[in-house]
């Protein structure tokens, strides 16, 4: 699995930690930045985005002080469904009923140690699929007939 993170200046406190996490998990990661200066959250939402709208990554991570502009940048990306999360049940459920394909935190909302159990708790947890198939194709029709 390849996953792409990318932060601004308000999330790149937990980047790091993240990093460590996943590569000790074997999973190869796609740092698109920043290192820690003060930079525009669009700009990563954007390039983190492009790589799993592209295919390019399988999933993306994405922080920033609160984890809300750079998830809304990264809803503007065709395909991608960018959830920002706050805690275990919310990184889990936004697997398991919604697919996320990339989540979005907070460095200025939760600590490390709440963000990597959560990044955890998001890989670990499969998509029920089921009725929540249907829901998600709603939400990929909304994206066609919106996104122009
Ligand atoms: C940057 O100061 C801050 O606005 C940004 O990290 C984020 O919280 C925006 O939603």
């Amino acid at each position: 699995m390849k996953i792409a993170i990318g932060c601004d200046h308000g999330g790149y406190v937990l980047k790091e930690g993240i990093i460590k996490l996943l590569e000790g998990r074997g999973i190869q990661v796609s740092d698109k930045g920043c290192g820690g200066e003060s930079v525009d959250y669009p700009d990563y939402a954007l390039a983190v985005a492009k790589e799993v709208s592209d295919g390019s990554s399988d999933k993306g991570i994405l922080l920033c002080g609160t984890g809300i502009g750079i998830s809304i940048a990264a809803n503007k990306v065709k395909g991608i469904r960018c959830a920002v999360c706050h805690d275990v049940f919310t990184a889990s459920m936004c697997s398991a009923h919604n697919n996320a394909n990339i989540l979005a935190m907070g460095g200025r909302v939760i600590d490390q140690d709440k963000a990597e159990a959560m990044v955890a708790a998001w890989l670990d947890t499969p998509f029920e699929g089921g009725r929540h198939c249907g829901r998600v194709d709603k939400i990929t029709a909304i994206e066609r007939e919106y996104f122009k």
